[in-house]
Parts: structure tokens; C-alpha cells; sequence
């Protein structure tokens, strides 16, 4: 056992040195150990809400954050707020327990919102939840719900909604569904931006068969995946024809990432049905998801008797709720998801440079809005390499690069379902200056390091051997 420390120690006086041994031991511990390895297991301190300080006192522009963090860190008109409220002492709130102010305000103003871009959803309810998997398990049941007789879902390759049993179930990598693959319900998965192949599928199963289709607009963990302009709306249409449930996984894109409120509606013309939303609804603070869904969806599976039949204990609290309201608000008064829109294409042409400048490093990027992708060159060629070693040499590339912009200064997220790809997810508030800087940053790296094999070549090699004895051996 290690020792512990009060929670009002950790306030007031953190000992970093305890940290990742208390993790190591306690915790995800192989987790903190790759990181360790890498040198970036932190803890990190806040330098201000787009910049953290790391153990060693290394300051670094924070551009991960897997799209939870849409202010920054501590953003001070969110901390102000929430001071406030909690000085104020309003009730936990608990969904069960009671109406409250804050959770009738966020659904009205979330309605509103929505309601502003696709009418249709006018009188739509809520079901709020504590992350974006639990918003997609909802999703899952509204839509079962309310098509009993149906039998499968559809979902798309490289697709992430989450690794709780049911979203597990609808993310199709079989790194991480392992034994749960299709214990929960059946679901056929179809190439996305396919719209023919989606069309096809249909025919061949009956649209009777379907109860609904679950996509994101543009695919986050799959490395900033943008379907081709029509498919979306194709999908749409499709499904109202024959009535399947079309699904819009927004967690990652909604509420102004994408440069959208909701991406699926605005840029993709469509009418979605049910919508889940998560990450940004946080503030950067908190975790709270949301599944929105049309009267008649909703009122299936929670009406009368019913209304028990989805619960949780902590979703849609006062506090959650609070920070959600105060974020919406953040969000419009600082037109940040129109800012989003602009800086991203901003930075897509930096990112774009860097590509065609240095092509045996960053094999391709891609963006959308304040999505950023770079796909690096694979550190030794895969052709002819099984999957296995191909999968290793991948991870490995991605680890190295995400290394390379930490040494330049840059803080990046892995991408779950493309592991060479590594993403920039800033806050969609981060000054234009440090947007620049963090570029400039990244370009001064590439210039070092021009190649991926060269990349390899500049670690030490001590590191390197570490982590091949973990990925082997641990
Ligand atoms: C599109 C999408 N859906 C669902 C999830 C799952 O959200 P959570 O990690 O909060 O469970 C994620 C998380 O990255 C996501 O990007």
C-alpha cells in the first residue's frame, strides 16, 4: 500500500512525486506506465486555461484534451460561475428525487438550440446521463424501444460510441470489443461514406430488420474521418422512407468543435432522429451526456409507468447542469462556434503545408472545424507485414509522434480507432497568437525530424527499449 494523502493536502500542497507511484500501483497501472515511458504521464499543472506545466516545470500549449475540454482548463468566467452557484447551496438535484431549475433550463435551452436548426425537433425531450457512452446506451434503448420487432442496428467501420457493454457492442474494433462482440445485440457494419452500400443493405435485409443507424457526422477517434458531402443526407432520406432511426453521434462534434452546433444538421442536411451529445456539455469541468430524442421516441420507452425504465442516479444533477447552462452560454456569447469554424480552416492550411512539406513524416491530415488530424508515415514500411506487427509498428508511430510534438511543445490526443494519427483538439477559445505558435511549433519539429524513420532515429534509444519490452511483454 502506498501512502495516501487528504484531499485538503492535494489542494493545497501537491505532492507530485507520490502520484504515478499511487497510480502504478492502484490505478489503470500499465496505463500510467506507457505514459511514464514516454515521458508524459505528468501530473500536469494548470498555466492558464491553454497552457499546463508539467512535473519538471515545462510548459506546453494544450491542444488534447479528446474534445472535453471546450474553454481550456479553469476557464475563469466557468470557475467564477460555479463558485457562485456552489456558494448559493442549491439541492444536488437528483433526477429522481425531484424537479429542478437548472436541469429545466438546460432542456429547454438544449430544445431551443436544436430547434433552431431542425425544426422538427421542436417539442423533443431529454435523458440526461454522466458520459458520452452512457449517452449512446440510452440511444440504444430509446430506439429498441421503438422498434420491437426489428433486429439489427447499423454502424459504420472505424466508427467509436464509447466502450460501456452496449456502445462497446456499436464501436466495431475488435481491439476493444474482444469477447463482447455482439453479445448485446446484432449489428451489421458498412463502410462509411458508402451511401451504395448502405442503400444495398437495406434491400438485402428489409428496412422492417433495422431499427436504426448510428453514426458521427465525421469520425473523431477514427482520425477526423469526413464522409463525402452527400452521404449523410443520403442516409436520411433513406431511413424516412422506410422509417429506421437514424442516430447522431455528436458527442465529438457537437456544440461547436465541429464549427456546428450540430454538424450532422447543419453541414450534413440531415434530420436526425435522436441525438447524443457529451464532451463540451461539461465544460471542461464535469461530465454529463445527453440524449435527445424526438416526443414519440422518447414517450415509447419512458411513458407512464414507464418513466422508470431508464435511470441513473447522478445524470442531470444541479451541478452538471449548472456548468452545462453556463457552457451554452460561454459558447454564444463568444460566438466560439462560428470562431471555431474560421480558425479551423486556419489551421487546416498549416496543417496542409506541413503535409506537402515534409510527405515522409505526415503521410495526410485532415480537419473540421477545431478537429485536426495529422496521419504520420509508418516508422518502418507495412506492406507484406501481417496484422499483428502492422498494428505494433502503428501504435509504436503513433506513441513516437505524440512524443515529438510533447518535446516540441505541443500536447495531442491519440486517436482510439487510427493509432498512426494523431489529433489537436484546442479550445475553441485558445488566443489566435498561441493557435499560431502551437503551428509554428509543430513546423519547427517537422523541419528537425523530417521523416518518420528519422524521428525514430532521434529517440533514446533506452525509451525505445522500454517500450518495446512493454508492448511485448507486459
Ligand atoms: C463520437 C464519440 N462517441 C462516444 C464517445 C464516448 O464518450 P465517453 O468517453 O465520454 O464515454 C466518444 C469518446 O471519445 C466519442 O468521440
Amino acid at each position: 500500500m502506498r501512502k495516501s494523502q487528504t484531499a485538503e493536502q492535494v489542494l493545497n500542497n501537491l505532492q507530485t512525486s507520490h502520484v504515478v507511484a499511487n497510480e502504478l500501483a492502484h490505478g489503470n497501472g500499465d496505463l500510467i506506465k506507457a505514459l511514464k515511458i514516454a515521458g508524459m504521464a505528468g501530473p500536469f499543472k494548470v498555466v492558464d486555461p491553454w497552457q499546463l506545466e508539467d512535473e519538471k516545470g515545462v510548459t506546453r500549449i494544450n491542444a488534447g484534451g479528446y474534445s472535453a475540454v471546450p474553454f481550456g482548463d479553469r476557464y475563469p468566467e466557468l470557475i467564477e460561475f460555479v463558485i457562485h452557484y456552489l456558494r448559493q447551496g442549491s439541492s444536488m438535484g437528483l433526477p429522481q428525487q425531484s424537479a429542478s431549475e437548472w436541469r429545466a433550463e438546460l432542456e429547454c435551452r438544449l430544445v431551443e438550440k436544436l430547434a433552431e436548426h431542425a425544426p422538427s425537433h421542436k417539442d423533443s425531450q431529454i435523458f440526461f446521463s454522466n458520459s458520452g457512452a452512457e449517452a449512446i446506451e440510452s440511444a440504444i434503448k430509446f430506439s429498441t424501444h421503438y422498434r420491437p420487432k426489428a433486429k439489427y442496428f447499423i454502424n459504420f467501420t472505424r466508427a467509436y460510441h464509447g466502450k460501456t457493454t452496449g456502445a462497446l457492442n456499436l464501436t466495431p474494433n475488435p481491439e476493444y470489443q474482444q469477447q463482447l462482440r455482439h453479445r448485446a445485440f446484432d449489428v451489421i457494419t458498412l463502410p462509411f461514406g458508402d451511401a451504395q452500400a448502405f442503400t444495398d443493405e437495406i434491400t438485402r435485409r428489409g428496412a422492417d430488420n433495422i431499427i436504426g443507424v448510428i453514426f458521427e457526422p465525421v469520425q473523431g477517434e477514427a482520425g477526423v474521418l469526413v464522409p463525402p458531402k452527400e452521404f449523410l443526407k443520403n442516409i436520411d432520406e433513406l431511413c424516412k422512407q422506410h422509417g429506421i432511426l437514424t442516430i447522431a453521434d455528436e458527442i465529438q462534434t457537437g456544440l461547436g468543435r465541429s464549427g456546428y452546433w450540430f454538424a450532422s444538421i447543419e453541414w450534413g442536411g440531415m434530420d436526425p432522429d435522436i441525438i447524443a451529445l457529451a464532451k463540451p456539455l461539461g465544460g471542461g469541468l464535469t461530465a454529463t451526456g445527453a440524449t435527445i430524442a424526438r416526443r414519440k421516441i422518447f414517450g415509447k420507452m419512458l411513458g407512464g409507468l414507464h418513466a422508470k425504465q431508464q435511470s441513473n442516479t447522478f445524470g442531470g444533477n444541479n451541478l452538471a447542469m449548472a456548468i452545462g447552462l453556463k457552457s451554452l452560454d460561454i459558447l454564444e456569447q463568444g460566438n466560439l462556434v462560428e470562431r471555431a469554424r474560421l480558425l479551423g480552416e486556419r489551421g487546416n492550411k498549416r496543417l496542409d503545408t506541413l503535409a506537402k512539406d515534409y510527405p515522409g513524416l505526415i503521410s495526410e491530415t485532415r480537419g473540421f472545424g477545431l478537429l485536426f488530424a495529422a496521419q504520420f508515415a509508418p516508422v518502418t514500411p507495412t506492406r507484406n507485414i501481417v496484422y499483428g506487427p502492422k498494428q505494433l509498428n502503428s501504435e509504436f508511430t503513433g506513441l513516437l509522434a505524440l512524443m515529438m510534438w510533447h518535446k516540441a511543445g505541443v500536447l495531442g490526443n491519440f486517436s482510439l480507432n487510427a493509432h498512426r494519427t494523431i489529433r489537436l483538439t484546442p479550445a475553441l477559445t485558445m488566443p489566435e497568437q498561441m493557435f499560431d505558435e502551437m503551428f509554428d511549433r509543430l513546423e519547427a519539429s517537422a523541419k528537425e525530424h523530417r521523416t518518420s524513420w528519422r524521428m525514430f532515429l532521434r529517440t533514446n534509444s533506452k525509451t525505445v527499449l522500454k517500450l518495446a519490452n512493454f508492448a511485448l511483454f507486459s
